[in-house]
């Protein structure tokens, strides 16, 4: 029997393709929760040559019989979510009835934006290289207990101006000194009213709603944002003082790219200051528990979803970074960001990396993505160690500094130089494709239950 409620995340730091694989998975689903995480999420499915970027509205609207609640977890723009759903409403994705706003969950404010975008500005190089959606200002607020609900959209038009203009006015007196934008109360009210009007009939309890559909049998997916890595507890996010770049790829301290053509292996100090390279929510499966308020005994499987490689938007340690795959994948007009386009950041698969995602998140199958990414490469490095101060690791270090100085102890596969595009079943992939597989898969603990070799629906097969 298939199992009733699954967890779907990412294993690395986002971007693994989780829409595309959750919209396969949804074909089976009678609900899909989002768990956590705000419209610095982009998840991209592609429905017959017709190209769909999500952001807050989980990626089973693209199926007609499936209902979506955006769970207590996320933050919400509202202005956001409101484009987003016209959005769909002009591709004639109906929304209403089958699409729902959790109650429980935060608001983004125009404030929240402008904290996130004007401390990344003071941040200089030191910047984390955020998305500038106001995702970590929103659920700063939500922990100091002053941030505003999606259920406070229902409140008379008076009192929810009455508490925007409180936030805005305590926003405005200290933006000043710190830097980052005042706000304009009116036109706040005026952007907050606008949209709370048109979500209000969207608007639900969101835990009495997925306890029905556990308790009623349903088919559940839970769907994680982000990734394993961007977790603010168990990403990339202790404080870095100085840290170095490894490969020949973009240095990871400074959050700046800079190519160091055929530079591999070169260590460049940046001392650029301390800052955490992660997102301010749980992107883990205990964060799919809390976002959504799903107990942990409730979930009976837990999908990682991987790239073939590694990518990364934004600062932080990479050990496989490489600047010469990512300008082959960037050549191939692959591996740029849906949400805010920029270029990611490229490298090889990392077995410890993953393997402790594996743990971190219990991991029970993988779907693996993007396996076409590799097809023409000769040699297909893994990297199966970290190399630090004369010791080989085979977990990441605690500190983002020790992280960012590690280096990739690899085991090196040779390519297939193939197309696997066309394949639709584990026997028509290449054999040295099969091996490659295999070998991530014993080498980070897990079986691999899905396999995608392109980025549409038909180009996805299960295995095993
Ligand atoms: P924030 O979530 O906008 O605060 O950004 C914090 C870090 O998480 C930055 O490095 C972002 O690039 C990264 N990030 C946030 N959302 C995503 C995502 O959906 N995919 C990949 N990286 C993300």
């Amino acid at each position: 029997m298939r199992p009733r409620v699954t967890i779907v995340l990412g294993l690395q730091w986002g971007d693994e393709g989780k829409g595309k694989i959750l919209d396969v998975m949804a074909s089976e689903a009678d609900w899909v929760l989002r768990a956590q995480g705000g419209n610095n999420a982009g998840h991209t499915v592609e429905i017959g040559g017709e190209k769909f970027v999500l952001h807050l509205v989980p990626s089973g609207i693209l199926r007609a019989k499936v209902s979506c609640l955006i769970a207590g977890g996320a933050v919400v723009d509202p202005a956001g979510l409101v484009r987003e759903i016209e959005g769909l409403a002009r591709r004639k994705i109906r929304t209403q009835g089958r699409l729902f706003l959790a109650e429980q969950a935060h608001l983004v404010l125009p404030q929240h934006r402008a904290v996130d975008q004007g401390s990344e500005k003071k941040r200089g190089l030191a910047k984390i290289g955020t998305t500038g959606r106001g995702i970590g200002p929103a659920y700063s607020d939500k922990a100091t207990r002053v941030g505003l609900r999606a259920g406070e959209m229902a409140l008379p038009a008076a009192e929810l101006a009455r508490r925007l203009r409180e936030r805005v006015m305590a926003h405005n007196r200290v933006a000043g000194s710190q830097g980052w934008e005042k706000i304009s109360a009116t036109k706040t009210v005026r952007e907050i009213e606008k949209a709370a009007r048109f979500l209000r009939p969207y608007l639900a309890d969101g835990v009495t709603l997925a306890h029905r559909a556990v308790a009623g049998g349903k088919r559940i997916l839970i769907e994680g944002a982000q990734g394993t890595f961007l977790d603010v507890d168990h990403g990339t996010y202790p404080f870095v003082t100085s840290s170095h770049c490894t490969a020949g790829g973009a240095c990871t301290g400074t959050g700046v790219r800079i190519l160091i053509e055929g530079a591999q292996g070169t260590f460049l100090d940046v001392d650029h200051g301390t800052y955490p390279f992660v997102t301010s929510s749980h992107c883990t499966a205990g964060g799919a528990c809390t976002g959504t308020g799903v107990p942990p005994t409730a979930i009976q499987r837990v999908v990682g979803v991987l790239k073939a490689y590694t990518t990364r938007v934004g600062g932080g340690p990479f050990v496989t970074e490489d600047g010469t795959l990512g300008h082959l994948l960037h050549g191939m007009g692959r591996e740029f960001g849906s949400t805010t386009g920029r270029a990611r950041r490229c490298g090889w698969f990392d077995a410890v990396l993953v393997r402790r995602a594996v743990q971190l998140n219990g991991v029970t199958e993988m779907a693996i993505t993007n396996l076409d990414g590799l097809d023409g490469l000769e040699k297909i490095p893994v990297c199966v160690g970290y190399r630090f101060e004369r010791k080989i690791l085979q977990e990441p270090p605690v500190e983002s500094s020790d992280w960012a100085r590690c280096r990739p102890v690899y085991r090196v596969f040779e390519g297939w130089c193939e197309p696997t595009t066309e394949a639709r079943h584990w026997k028509e992939l290449p054999r040295r494709a099969r091996i490659y597989l295999s070998a991530i898969s014993q080498l980070v603990g897990a079986t691999i239950g899905i396999i995608s070799v392109g980025a549409g629906r038909e180009q996805t097969f299960r295995h095993g």
